[in-house]
């Protein structure tokens, strides 16, 4: 129960990894806030005995609203994840082709909502002492994946960016690089025969990851266990990419 006491906003878990996580911090005593656009996170919501807050992280109104609800409801904030992304439903096009209005809203969801909901938060856990923050990246920052991966590398460099800014105020920030996760979003934007290919040819363990293996390095990068660890990129990616 690392999180007994601990109000956390996990955003985009009407379903998919996000819904995973914040089961995982009620299970383990956080009152959750889920930040979705989607309106199946009220049941998920309903079933952690959380709050749901309908929430467009691309919105600077929406997104402060939110922080606002939250912290009317549980009386503060302590954690952030920021996991919202367009990923399942996304176009698939070049960054030299793709339309530009898309292009910007896409940026402004996948990346600058991070940072949105990072400065609706970060008072909030200023006013509690301190806090830690999570990003959602991809390995797909280190490969050829177009504008979501570019958008990815963008969250890597917010993270790193971010730590310095918090630190002072005990605000940790760091990020999990996951590998492919078998989500329906996954399923709806990778096809299966290039799943299998990934699997076979880049990763040292055999087999696509659940969102039960994000799990763990989420809420320790969270926790206290984590009290010395920020700005850094963590890969859960069953050995899909080697860094230096
Ligand atoms: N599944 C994978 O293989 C994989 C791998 C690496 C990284 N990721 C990342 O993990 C995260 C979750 O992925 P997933 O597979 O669970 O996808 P998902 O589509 O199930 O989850 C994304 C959630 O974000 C929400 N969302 C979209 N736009 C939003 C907005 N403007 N405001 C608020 N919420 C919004 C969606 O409604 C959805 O609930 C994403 O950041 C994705 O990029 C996924």
């Amino acid at each position: 129960m690392r999180f007994e006491g601990k109000v956390a906003v996990v955003t985009g878990a009407a379903q998919g990894i996000g819904e995973a996580y914040a089961r995982a911090l009620a299970s383990e005593g956080a009152q959750v806030v889920i930040a979705d656009v989607d309106e199946r996170g009220r049941d998920v919501a309903d079933e952690i005995k959380g709050l749901f807050v309908r929430t467009d992280v691309s919105d600077p109104a929406s997104v402060e609203a939110m922080a606002e609800k939250a912290v009317e409801r549980f009386g503060g904030i302590d954690h952030l994840v920021n996991n919202a992304a367009i990923f399942g439903t996304m176009k698939l096009d070049f960054l030299f082709t793709v339309d530009w209005d898309y292009y910007k809203k896409f940026m402004s969801v996948n990346m600058d909502g991070a940072l949105l909901c990072a400065r609706a938060c970060y008072p909030h856990m200023q006013a509690r002492g301190g806090g830690s923050i999570v990003n959602q990246s991809s390995t797909a920052a280190w490969q050829y994946s177009g504008f979501y991966g570019l958008a990815k590398v963008g969250v890597n460099g917010l993270t790193q960016q971010l730590a310095h800014e918090l630190g002072g105020m005990n605000i940790r920030v760091n990020a999990i690089a996951p590998g492919p996760i078998d989500t329906e979003a996954n399923r709806t934007v990778v096809p299966g025969n290039m799943s299998q290919k990934i699997v076979r040819d880049k990763m040292a363990l055999k087999r696509m990851g659940s969102p039960e293996d994000l799990v763990g390095a989420c809420l320790f990068l969270l926790s206290d266990d984590a009290a010395w660890i920020t700005g850094q990129i963590i890969n859960v990616d069953g050995g899909e990419v080697f860094r230096a």
